[in-house]
């Protein structure tokens, strides 16, 4: 790996660790009663209070700090005065910008005691998510991670949503390529030593069509089922991968008791 490549993976991890660490400081907070616009004020003042900024905040217009996906809400959620509930599951996505580089990661929440079903399609998500990871490598092609996405989420009677992908990140928030989350083995471009790029997996209990709300934000499920997603940024090396936004308190995914 050379050095323009070490520095890239230097401070794109420590955008990482700064996004993973907001995240691992809401679950001292988030539980029923909690508004969502609450959840990103917290988001907002951890970040800055780390020397960071919060790169979805005027993104294209888009009003507040980090996303806020709550049951069947695909993902772009925008925080408000809304009330999360027992039982509900809910999809927090923040992006830290530091030092010129970013690192962009969510997680899924359960409030309280959730479904089984729920519980099922979180831990589905979060299983598919690192399907597709662990396979990083120099020389691998675009259509394996999404194979291996795909092949999981469906065996488990779940859909993957085609509208949102993945994509690469680095000094601007998103970049090519695309990271389609289903996908054929062999196909689509060989990815390579020092590519940087998030795998973000949004899975419907139900089918996969999504539509925008007149918000022009938030995506829903057509079919109003269900939608679990979960993100790292992660990058390729020479035999392997480096995943820039790990938990520093293995809080990875929420506990589940099934
Ligand atoms: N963090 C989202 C992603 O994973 C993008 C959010 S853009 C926003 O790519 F404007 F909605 F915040
Ligand atoms: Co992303
Ligand atoms: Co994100």
């Amino acid at each position: 790996m050379n050095d323009k490549i070490k520095k890239s993976f230097d401070l794109t991890r420590q955008a990482g660790i700064l996004a993973a660490k907001t995240l691992d400081s809401l679950n001292k907070i988030i539980q029923p009663g909690i508004t969502t616009d609450q959840i990103d004020k917290f988001c907002l003042n951890y970040i800055n209070d780390h020397k960071g900024y919060s790169a979805p905040l005027f993104y294209r217009g888009y009003p507040k700090s980090c996303c806020t996906s709550v049951n069947h809400v695909v993902c772009h959620g925008i925080p408000s005065n809304k009330t999360l509930n027992e039982g509900d599951i809910l999809n927090v996505d923040v992006t830290v910008f530091k030092d010129g580089w970013h690192g962009d990661t969510s997680r899924m929440f359960m409030i309280g005691d959730c479904s089984i079903k729920a519980q099922r399609l979180v831990k589905t998500t979060y299983e598919a998510m690192m399907k597709g990871i662990n396979i990083l490598k120099d020389g691998i092609f675009l259509g394996d991670i999404g194979f291996e996405i795909q092949t999981h989420v469906e065996n488990n009677g779940f859909s993957v949503v085609r509208d949102f992908c993945g994509h690469g990140i680095g000094k601007s928030f998103h970049l090519s390529p695309n990271i389609l989350h289903y996908g054929e083995k062999g196909k689509g471009e060989k990815i390579s030593t020092g590519m940087i790029f998030t795998i973000e997996p949004m899975i419907n209990a139900g089918k996969f069509p999504t539509k925008t709300l007149s918000d022009g934000w938030t995506a829903v499920t057509k079919d109003k089922t269900l939608s679990a997603q979960f993100e790292h940024t992660v990058g390729i090396k020479e035999d392997g991968f480096e995943i820039f936004t790990l938990s520093q308190e293995n809080l990875d995914q929420p506990k589940y008791d099934i």
